[in-house]
């Protein structure tokens, strides 16, 4: 039995951010930040050329969206869907958490993670899953580690969404002491194959939306979840990445982030108040490496047609530990003192809701967005205000900037919404000078820079999409770039995740009101940091998120997840 310890918070000897101690460690440092800085300014979209990427496309042969283990003792997991009852308005209400069992593991894996429908046209047929996708590639796979869980043999499990499945790929000969974790890692050709340089953001954007998805689908369940602080090669190890002649020939697999599940407290809608210690008080983790494996991962492009160096040097530039929680966190939330329309009621089942999320791929351009519903979509991306900060309980430093077109009682333009109180000031620092920053709510942080028809605007800065133009409102998200990754150039990675957390949060938001919500991750950064009068590199825009009343396309046909 190799069990290390792994207890969150703990920072692990092998983390790779700066480090003055040695000479060597501060040039390494420094020429993991010039990486990273390089990368983010030769993946820029700009209005007249795109970041590198391929010339041609060739549909079939596109690489496998499912990853396979042969070789190794499977477990079909229960695929019927639990009837949990929780209406959304219900989610952060106390509730006893569910048991730790086969049932349980199965219902978070289907809520955040596997497929939820196929969709079929002229002859294609494509999965849909629980989280969305840049470009439904879906570059994230999801390991279970489970000690003690009944109905799942101990060990370490990949996660087969397409049969929703267990695959045991390790395990060792003593048992542990209880518990459950999930694992993620990204395989950058599934992105880069369409995507090519600028496919690790897209990858990075992914595991943000994945996170959130596994931090609602706890919640429903009673479950707390905490990301464990370990460095990427400690997550490598214990998900068996590291063992590189299993991968040999085939596409390998980046570690990224290990999250534990505590099934062993009631919630007390403790997302909305993190204990001391930004929100870990769960059971010291102990994930375990393993003595024994089994199983090939399968092949899922045998003719890949390009290669993207830069994909890999970002990778190791930005391997590390995740940031700490920050203890200012424990305050109460400013989401839940806001005055929230009480007629705004969402009384539909929250496991329909998360499991009907769809992107929408056209918006009709002339429904008008009620106030109530804007307000509390605002209200959830603030600090406590969604079960995704406290899985992530750190300082924000993802702020949103709105383009509002059609939303009641708001005047179209330009709007901020900082989550932090250093972040107002800094943008106002940043952003161009003739910008208002009028006050356009009584309780929320929302500030009005300019009132203007945006919608156009809105459209040329998402590479020309109509989903921009016809959407109610157009989010930009702004992060707090240059000082972060200074610190530590493994923040590239967690920026983009919480971006991809805040366009989770706004999708499901928009989907429990009957809206509809698509990530834009195509956009023209420069151009927007025009917009905004940004001059350096201290904000840089990360991500941009639609939301507006979805049009459907009838010719699609919709099938059952698992038949
Ligand atoms: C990071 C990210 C970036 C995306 N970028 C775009 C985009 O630029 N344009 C677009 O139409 N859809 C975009 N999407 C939506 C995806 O195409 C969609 O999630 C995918 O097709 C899967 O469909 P689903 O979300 O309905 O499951 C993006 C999604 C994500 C998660």
């Amino acid at each position: 039995m190799t069990a290390l310890s792994a207890a969150p918070l703990v920072e692990l000897s092998m983390d790779a951010g700066p480090s003055t101690s040695s000479g060597r460690t501060a040039v390494d440092a420094t020429a993991r930040l010039d990486s990273v800085l390089a990368y983010h300014t030769r993946t820029k979209h700009h209005i007249d050329r795109y970041a590198a990427g391929p010339g041609t496309l060739d549909w079939d042969a596109q690489p496998d969206p499912f990853r396979h283990w042969t070789d190794a003792q499977t477990l079909a997991l229960p695929r019927h869907l639990p009837d949990l009852g929780i209406a959304w308005d219900a989610l952060s209400d106390a509730r006893p958490a569910a048991p730790l069992d086969v049932i349980s593991i199965s219902t978070l894996l289907r809520l955040s993670v596997s497929i939820t429908a196929w969709k079929e046209y002229a002859g294609a047929r494509w999965a849909l899953r629980a989280n969305p996708s840049s470009g439904n590639l879906h570059p994230t796979e999801t390991w279970v580690i489970a000690s003690g869980v009944k109905g799942v043999t101990n060990g370490l499990h990949h996660y087969q969404s397409q049969s929703h499945r267990l695959e045991r790929r390790a395990w060792n000969d003593e048992a542990t002491a209880p518990g459950l974790w999930l694992g993620f890692s990204s395989i950058h050709w599934r992105e880069a194959w369409k995507y090519g340089e600028r496919a690790f953001r897209y990858c990075q954007l992914d595991l943000g939306h994945a996170l959130a998805a596994v931090s609602y689908a706890a919640a429903l369940l009673g479950w707390r979840v905490q990301v464990l602080r370990l460095d990427s090669s400690e997550v490598a190890a214990r998900l068996g990445l590291d063992r590189a002649a299993d991968f040999a020939g085939v596409e390998a697999e980046e570690p990224e982030v290990i999250v534990a599940l505590d099934a062993s407290a009631s919630l007390p809608a403790s997302w909305l108040h993190p204990p001391q210690g930004g929100g870990h008080d769960c059971k010291a983790a102990e994930a375990a490496t393993f003595m024994h494996y089994a199983g090939k991962p399968s092949l899922l492009d045998p003719r890949p047609l390009y290669q993207w160096p830069v994909i890999e040097e970002v990778a190791t530039a930005t391997r590390g530990t995740p940031p700490t929680p920050d203890p200012s966190f424990r305050r109460k939330p400013e989401s839940s003192l806001i005055k929230l329309d009480p007629g705004l009621r969402r009384d539909d089942d929250a496991t329909q809701i998360i499991f009907n999320r769809r992107s929408a791929q056209a918006f009709d351009g002339k429904s008008i967005l009620p106030h109530a519903v804007f307000r509390r979509l605002l209200s959830c991306l603030l600090p406590g205000g969604s079960p995704v900060w406290g899985l992530w309980p750190h300082a924000p430093r993802v702020h949103p900037v709105l383009l509002v077109h059609r939303v009641e009682d708001v005047a179209p333009g330009l709007y901020a919404l900082p989550r932090s109180e250093a972040a107002l000031a800094a943008l106002r620092e940043t952003c161009r000078a003739e910008f208002n920053w009028d006050a356009a709510d009584a309780e929320l942080p929302l500030f009005q820079l300019i009132q203007a028809a945006a919608a156009k605007t809105a459209r040329t800065l998402s590479c020309h999409q109509d989903i921009a133009l016809h959407s109610a409102v157009t989010f930009m998200f702004v992060a707090e770039f240059d000082a972060p990754i200074a610190e530590n150039p493994a923040a590239y990675r967690h920026l983009h995740w919480e971006a991809g957390m805040l366009g989770h949060v706004v999708t499901l938001e928009a989907e429990a009101a009957s809206w509809r919500g698509t990530g834009i991750g195509c956009f023209f950064d420069d151009a927007g940091h025009d917009v905004l009068g940004f001059t350096d590199t201290r904000f840089q825009v990360l991500y941009h998120f639609a939301v507006g009343m979805p049009v459907d396309d009838p010719r699609l046909l919709t099938r059952p997840a698992y038949e």
